[in-house]
């Protein structure tokens, strides 16, 4: 290894794009780490006997007969296998210390902690998978859970894992309606909710918008139970369904901490959960369990370099695949320590962050660029208040992270100790794909590094030809890996047309992408209508099919914009029934159509109400022009002639 790039950056070629700045870990970093080099060699020389040598980590009530079935693009990994996900992150950490070992430190928005040992964490998972049963669920059924970021979420979904119900995790922002075409979509038997959620100091009714969604439909519902934040509080409330509802903690009282783990098969079904795709149906992702906690397993200890006193630290809402992969089931197979906090990162103080590290001394911190783009801009007296020393190794996940960001983050939070992992991955891939490992590999700000071993990447033109390095194109997955996704819930032919159908074989991811001349790889970002905004997924479609549901609209268009901090902001067109309606009124009344509809996330930053919108002879809105419109591009370029009558109508609220 070059000393002379020893925890410094090798500014030794210019380049623009900040393609040739490297940096690796201290010397001390190195000695201690738990892989070493060979790792790739060996995932590379046989790729199936690496995953297997994976998969042994893991407990098996039976080991599997096959490694992998693959019939593109069906795939079984571990066939004939036998496991249960929550006997992996439970049970099998109960025999010697791990069994008093912190496994969830929760921290609420208002500073109260409290702290579940594996052997709780257990009892409780018991408990709950007894009410569960209790209430007649039953394998492969199943659940949906709508729960902010609270120690019962991962309770319930670690309880559905046990019985083999099947859970559908749904993000605690969404709205009513989304939450309703979920539930129907996956069909869910049974939901879990609470009475409240946390956020800014305000209270969430959450119950109140799973009642609205309960009451729009969703007739395969039979139970919902309802975990309780307020003890004061009536159980259920006043509008409790009496024969329905079940109070979490009333019912908990009366149930077993004995529940055998249902024995599952390798390919059984852990949880759908859903994200946006190109059109306007959200897709329920399937993952099963035997590849996906190996996949998860293995990256969640290799990529940071997990250690047993590790205090873990992920801030992402356990509603998202990040939360699935990286809060709940990797890090619990790893029998690690995870932190969970329900809150804001601006309440009560801008500081809560690194306060919350200091308190519990975190040791590794896994988190967005978005998160640390408004950290950066808020300033360094918010960090420099806090002792962030206990910090070893920092992660980034769900957007491309600039250069300059990178180095804020890797000075000033990570004390130029702490490796950078830039993770890319997606809720498809399960796990992550792309990543440093955390002291091994050679890290450039700003990009993903390189696959991690025994997955296979690669970055190719539209007619399926390696890209040559420097130039962008799409990137692919070429080889099956465990924790890809199985199939999209109901419905295979669109899991085949969306991801399978570009280039036989291989998986496109819908990222664009470049490999640089040191085999490093940059993302580009989403080539199809997929919008990235501070990490969360919208498809264009989605929106766009929302708006038109507002009976002011006629037509209607969504893009992304640059933003500073989010990545991408939302930007609306539409085209009104009445086009003399009073502007500023609908577009006012649009932007909270749009968080009824969606959630409160899908706010947007622009609306522009115009007379027209560009289209093709078929009558195809062409997005890629408002995209100019809104990134201030249109004027002066070929696309003036085509977007010139927009722009002339333009208003823009
Ligand atoms: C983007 C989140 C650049 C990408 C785990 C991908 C990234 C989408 C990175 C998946 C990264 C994720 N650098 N872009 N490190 N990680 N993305 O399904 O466009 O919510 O396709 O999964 O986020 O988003 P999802």
């Amino acid at each position: 290894m070059n000393k002379e790039k020893q925890g410094v950056l090798s500014l030794t070629e210019s380049d623009s794009k900040g393609e040739s700045r490297t940096l690796t870990a201290s010397p001390a970093f190195i000695a201690d780490r738990a892989l070493d080099d060979s790792v790739y060699a060996r995932a590379t020389r046989d790729r199936l006997g690496y995953w297997e040598e994976q998969a042994a980590q893991l407990h098996w009530f039976k080991k599997w007969d096959r490694v992998l079935d693959w019939n593109p693009p069906w795939v079984r990994w571990f066939d004939g296998g036998k496991l249960n996900a929550s006997y992996n992150c439970l049970d099998r950490h109960l025999e010697g210390e791990r069994s008093t070992k912190p496994a969830v430190i929760f921290e609420a928005e208002n500073g109260d902690s409290r702290t579940l040992t594996y052997e709780q964490l257990h009892g409780e998972v018991c408990k709950a998978a007894n009410l569960l049963k209790s209430l007649g669920v039953t394998k492969g059924d199943r659940v949906v859970i709508f729960m902010p970021m609270i120690v019962e979420t991962v309770i319930s979904m670690l309880a559905c894992a046990r019985i083999g119900a099947v859970h559908c995790v749904v993000f605690g922002g969404f709205s009513a309606e989304a939450l309703r075409e979920r539930i129907e979509d996956v069909e869910a038997k049974l939901v879990m909710t609470t009475d409240d959620g946390q956020r800014r100091g305000k209270i969430i009714n959450m119950k109140g918008i799973a009642e609205e969604a309960l009451s729009a439909g969703c007739e395969s519902v039979e139970r919902v139970i309802v975990v309780r934040r307020q003890p004061d509080k009536e159980p259920l409330g006043e509008t409790s369904n009496q024969g329905r509802d079940v109070d979490y903690h009333e019912a908990m009282k009366e149930m077993s901490t004995n529940c055998p783990a249902e024995v599952m098969d390798a390919e059984d079904m852990l949880f759908v959960l859903y994200t946006s795709g190109t059109t306007g149906k959200p897709k329920g992702v399937v993952h099963t369990t035997g590849g996906y906690m190996t996949g998860v397993a293995t990256t969640h200890k290799g990529v940071f370099d997990l250690k047993e006193n590790d205090i873990y630290w992920c801030t992402a809402d356990v509603g998202w695949i990040t939360g699935h992969s990286y809060i709940v089931y990797g890090p619990l197979a790893n029998g690690a320590t995870v932190l969970l906090y329900e809150g804001a990162p601006d309440y009560p103080a801008k500081d809560r962050y690194w306060e919350i590290i200091a308190k519990h001394k975190v040791s590794i911190l896994y988190t967005a660029p978005t998160a640390i783009r408004t950290f950066k801009k808020w300033g360094l007296s918010y960090l420099e208040k806090h002792d962030l020393s206990s910090l070893r190794v920092l992660g980034t996940v769900g957007e491309p992270i600039n250069p300059e960001v990178w180095l804020w983050y890797y000075k000033f939070v990570g004390g130029e100790r702490c490796p950078i992992c830039d993770t890319w991955w997606q809720t498809e891939t399960g796990m992550i794909m792309l990543s440093p490992l955390a002291g091994l590999s050679e890290m450039k700000p700003g990009s993903c590094s390189a696959p991690i071993p025994g997955v296979k990447v690669s970055v190719l033109s539209r007619s399926g030809e390696v890209m040559e390095w420097g130039h962008n194109g799409y990137l692919t997955v070429s080889e099956p890996w465990p924790a890809m996704m199985r199939t999209i819930y109901g419905n295979d032919n669109r899991y085949v047309k969306s991801y399978w159908s570009h280039w036989p074989g291989i998986y496109f991811t819908g990222d664009g992408a470049r490999r640089d001349k040191d085999g490093f790889f940059w993302i580009i970002g989403r080539v199809d209508d997929v919008i990235n905004v501070s990490g969360h997924r919208f498809s264009a479609m989605e929106v766009e099919n929302a708006l038109l549901e507002h009976p002011a609209v006629a037509e209607a268009a969504c893009v992304g914009k640059t933003h500073e901090v989010k990545g991408q902001a939302l930007v609306i067109f539409v085209t009104l029934r009445d086009k003399n309606a009073p502007k500023d009124e609908v577009i006012s009344d649009l932007r909270q159509f749009l968080v009824g509809r969606i959630g409160a996330f899908a706010r947007p930053d622009e609306v522009y109400v115009t007379n027209d919108l560009p289209k093709t002879r078929s009558g195809k809105i062409i997005r890629r022009l408002l995209k100019d419109i809104a990134e201030g591009r249109a004027m002066g370029d070929t696309t003036t002639m085509e977007s010139s009558h927009v722009l002339k109508e333009l208003y823009k609220g």
